[in-house]
């Protein structure tokens, strides 16, 4: 089965309403494959001004929600106010939300549950430490955290898994293509196995962590990478790069 590449932006807590509006211009004038699916992660402020100027061939996503609809907790935003200004996607478990802001599986597994049940999808993190590929449990890790998501998911076409190593995040240190590419095979496994062999086909692995102009074309290659969620190099007109299907090697994974 076919899966169509995915290429996630995460601009984190970056920009301003000069320098994206000037990324999007970039965007919306590039000439984009119709067989790339992109969604940019807009920090929340700015999550209406992206949806109003972004060409709507091009997705937004939050970078985070609550897991509630509403009421008092502040500081928080919700699936509905992030549907209600346009925006469909948003990204859950991120390595930084979950080791810098110390959220855990059972938070995200129900913003995941949540956010899915108020008409979002959802890119759903999940990766290991370094100590936790250096100990050999890397498999133990992602897969518990796939767990916790997958108890929360009903409809598996609105998820898309992002596998991004904790250490290869903001570090400069990519995984390399065969190391995504053993990770991505047995999630894909694990899918099959826990969930279903449909969802394990059709379901997008995406991965993450230091994805360049110049590192995506080999990760792309493999058969098991479905795109990326890219950070640092999503704030720089090098993304057009990135989701430039011509630009990568032919990828088995490509929709035809
Ligand atoms: P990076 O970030 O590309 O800057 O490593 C990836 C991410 O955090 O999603």
């Amino acid at each position: 089965m076919s899966r169509k590449f995915f290429v996630g932006g995460n601009w984190k807590m970056n920009g301003d309403k000069k320098s994206l509006g000037e990324l999007i211009q970039t965007l919306n004038t590039a000439k984009l494959d119709a067989n790339v699916e992109v969604v940019c992660g807009s920090p929340a402020i700015y999550l209406d001004f992206v949806r109003s100027k972004m060409d709507a061939k091009l997705g937004v996503a939050a970078q985070n929600c609550y897991k509630v609809a509403k009421g008092a907790f502040t500081g928080e935003i919700s699936p509905a106010m992030i549907k209600d200004v346009g925006v469909n996607w948003v990204i859950l478990g991120h390595s930084e939300r979950r080791h810098v802001f110390g959220e855990n599986d059972e938070l995200i597994g129900q913003k995941t549950a949540h956010a899915l049940e108020n008409g979002l999808s959802v890119i759903a993190c999940i990766g290991e430490k370094l100590d936790e590929r250096e100990a050999g449990i890397t498999e133990k890790v992602v897969f518990a955290q796939t767990k916790v998501i997958a108890d929360n998911v009903k409809d598996w076409s609105k998820v898309v898994l992002a596998y991004e190593p904790v250490w290869a995040i903001g570090t400069g240190k990519t995984a390399s293509p065969a190391q995504a590419q053993e990770v991505h095979d047995k999630l894909r496994a694990w899918v099959k196995t826990n969930v279903s062999e449909a969802v394990a086909n059709s379901v997008r692995i995406i991965y993450g962590g230091s994805v360049t102009g110049s590192t995506c074309k080999e990760l792309a290659s493999q058969k098991d990478v479905d795109g990326f969620l890219v950070g640092g190099a999503s704030l720089k007109a090098e993304f057009v790069e990135i989701i430039m299907p011509t630009s990568r090697l032919p990828n088995t994974a490509l929709a035809v």
